[in-house]
């Protein structure tokens, strides 16, 4: 029982914590997909708390962090043991031999993403993310050991970003260089930003 619920622990918060530092980062670096989404969550909130009965109106928010997730995949690299030996790609694959898959090299395919480390939400409008090859998104994994968190991790990033931006405006810190930290997720490393506040703030 502790195992599972370490296993919850873990891989449900620091995968997490990562994507939404790696928001944050992209938002401040692109000020008009911040724009976009201020005027999304103005729109939709008008300053109150978002609840999961928004989700549907936070189309802005859900591409922003969709892209995050392609760009930046904190389960950027995952593994399976093939139960029988195997021909993949033209190549012999033996019986208990371990496979690595990487959704972050998926994500970056040049024939899946045209531009792919370019930082555009657009590419989830539906008519354009109807063009993306099944199988070359695959940020919670794939298969029987797909993560299990996925739809509450989509939840609970959207609800963070339109909150937080409904708040403030994120702006990077000046001079700091945002520099990848690779362990078991890719997480962004020290990030110092600048938050201003775009309401009164409550006494
Ligand atoms: C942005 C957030 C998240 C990302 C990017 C993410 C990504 C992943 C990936 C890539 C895997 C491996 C899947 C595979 O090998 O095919 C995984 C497994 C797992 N995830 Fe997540 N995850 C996230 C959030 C969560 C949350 C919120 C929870 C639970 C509260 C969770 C629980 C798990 C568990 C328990 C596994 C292991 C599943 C198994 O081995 O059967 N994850 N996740």
């Amino acid at each position: 029982m502790r195992d599972r619920v370490m296993t919850v622990m873990v891989a449900g918060t620091e995968t997490s914590a990562s994507a939404l530092a790696w928001t944050f980062h992209y938002l401040a670096a692109h000020p008009y997909t911040q724009q976009q989404l201020h005027t999304e969550v103005d729109t939709v909130l008008c300053g109150r708390i978002p609840t999961v009965a928004d989700l549907p109106k936070l189309d802005v928010t859900r591409r922003v962090f969709t892209e995050v997730l392609r760009l930046r995949p904190p389960g950027w690299m995952t593994t399976r043991v093939t139960t029988t030996s195997t021909r993949l790609a033209g190549l012999t694959i033996p019986r208990r031999a371990t496979v690595v898959v990487s959704p972050y090299v998926l994500h970056h395919d040049p024939s899946s993403f045209p531009d792919p480390e370019r930082f555009d939400p657009d590419r989830w409008l539906p008519h354009n993310a109807q063009h993306v090859p099944r199988g070359a998104m695959i940020p919670f994994g794939a298969g029987t050991r797909k993560c299990i968190g996925d739809t509450l991790a989509m939840t609970e990033a959207a609800l963070a970003i339109a909150h937080i931006t409904s708040h403030w405006q994120l702006s990077s810190h000046p001079g700091h260089q945002v520099k990848a930290a690779l362990r078991m997720t890719l997480g962004v490393g020290p990030l110092p930003m600048r938050p201003t506040p775009r309401r009164p703030l409550a006494p």
